[in-house]
């Protein structure tokens, strides 16, 4: 036992010191993959090594290969820290290696996502009986939901897709807006449903889908409507209210993939963003994007309980189920799975109702601030209304200008920022979602960004 004590304590000892030094640490990775490889890939080893050794030889070899996302200067994609008390909590969750499958493999982590589960809803203004799964991430929250509307609509045309599958099902309507995420047509391949069977909607200038375009098209057959809150480049919201009238009219399932965006609603003066959201059949989201949790931890609600469970119910002689207690396994697409629920409950006490607000808001301040310095600099376009935690940046006036600043940045490593392409033109994408994010790592940001402008335009001169 006093290995094993000291084992752990010497995992959270390098642990601390990691996070302790993060905000001086480069955010980019020190070492290239070739570097790595050298350091890590051994024979497969034939004989045991002492587990502090491994360890220690771990954090050594990695160490190098890892980025300080969980830092206060890292923009990239949509990227949460961890919380204190979360990262605690997901600690935990490995020590007592519960399996989140069912209440009798663990009453406490089946009560704890019960728990967890009802506070989401309240704090993300979401309907109180919709049903919730604890997932990897907001795309199997996408696939989840998504096998849930395909059950739903096609039952009520006469269609047990469980047990008839999808070949000689009536037509099913998928309908997606024009911006939407990625991830929404990787979740419908992996449902039966491929692109060609996909109609897309066209969206306005800042991402949004159009409903009058939809409405148009709209028609009684099995349909399901894909929206989106957040988009990934703008951070724009759909017209929730509009798409829960046209898709009520003819019976259409709604579904919103808010894997950042719905924490809008955790915010009083966010909150006019998702109206009309909670008339939605289900709801993708993440706990390790804005709520700061630790990879993974993705979430699914759906307004339609019974569909859900016979999308991804398992049945089996030797599985016990509860009889009224809440059994995990039932709501998602995994069976054995990590008890997720300890440190989404854990980040929400230890924030609370009002510092999850905070939180939300602190960030959506940041990207404000982010575009009023980087929108007064020359030479540099602010591409979208900022309406969230999102900011879309523009160098010059050519793409392979803006590519240069994007990798001089990366490549420096005060903070770190992807690129995207936003109506064909390359665009640096600014995303503020962590808790460690500050004002001072703002403006060492956009000095480092301005440094960068400044030493490509001296390139190109
Ligand atoms: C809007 C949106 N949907 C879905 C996803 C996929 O989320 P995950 O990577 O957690 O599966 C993302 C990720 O950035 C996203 O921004």
């Amino acid at each position: 036992m006093d290995s094993l004590r000291e084992l752990l304590q010497l995992t959270a000892h390098s642990a601390a010191t990691y996070l302790e030094g993060i905000e001086e640490r480069a955010v980019n990775a020190a070492a290239s993959g070739p570097e790595l490889r050298a350091a890590l890939a051994e024979q497969l080893p034939e004989a045991p090594t002492d587990p502090a050794r491994v360890v220690e030889e771990l954090v050594e070899a990695a160490d190098p290969g890892i980025v300080a996302s969980a830092g206060g200067r890292y923009f990239g994609f949509v990227t949460g820290g961890s919380l204190p008390a979360a990262l605690a909590a997901d600690w935990l969750s490995s020590a007592w290696d519960q399996n989140g499958f069912s209440y009798v493999m663990s009453p406490a982590a089946a009560v704890v996502e019960e728990v967890a589960g009802s506070w989401l809803k309240e704090l993300l203004g979401l309907p109180s009986t919709a049903s919730v799964g604890f997932v990897t991430g907001a795309q199997m929250a996408n696939v989840t939901a998504l096998a849930a509307a395909r059950h739903f609509v096609l039952e009520r045309a006469g269609w047990d897709v469980a047990r008839q599958g999808l070949q000689g099902s009536p037509p099913l309507r998928v309908f997606v807006g024009e911006e939407r995420h990625a991830t929404v047509d990787t979740s419908l391949r992996l449902l039966g449903i491929g692109c060609e069977q996909i109609e897309i909607v066209p969206a306005d200038g800042h991402g949004r889908l159009r409903t009058a375009e939809l409405a148009r098209t709209l028609s009684d057959d099995p349909t399901i409507v894909c929206a989106e809150a957040g988009n990934v480049n703008t951070g724009a919201f759909d017209p929730f209210g509009e798409l829960a009238d046209a898709t009520t009219a003819t019976g259409a399932w709604l579904h919103v993939d808010g894997a950042f965006g719905l924490w809008a609603g955790a915010s009083p003066r966010l909150r006019h963003l998702v109206e009309g959201v909670e008339r939605a059949d289900s709801w993708a989201c993440d706990a390790h994007k804005w709520l700061n949790v630790p990879y993974d931890s993705g979430l699914v609600f759906c307004a339609h309980a019974d569909a859900h469970r016979a999308a991804t119910a398992v049945v089996g002689a030797y599985l016990v189920a509860a009889d009224v207690e809440r059994d995990g396994g039932a709501w998602t697409p995994e069976a054995s799975r990590r008890a997720r629920g300890f440190p989404v409950y854990a980040a929400i006490r230890s924030l609370g109702r009002r510092g999850i607000a905070e939180l939300v808001e602190r960030c959506c301040r940041h990207a404000r601030r982010f575009a009023e310095l980087l929108g007064d600099a020359t030479d540099v376009q602010v591409l979208n209304d900022v309406v969230l935690n999102q900011v879309l940046v523009r160098f010059g006036d050519d793409d392979d200008r803006t590519c240069e600043v994007i990798r001089h940045v990366q490549q420096e490593g005060t903070a770190w920022f992807g690129g995207t392409v936003w109506h064909g033109r390359a665009a640096m994408r600014i995303s503020v979602s962590s808790w460690r994010t500050t004002e001072k790592d703002v403006e060492r940001s956009v000095e480092a960004i301005l440094e960068a402008a400044a030493a490509v335009s001296g390139a190109l001169r």
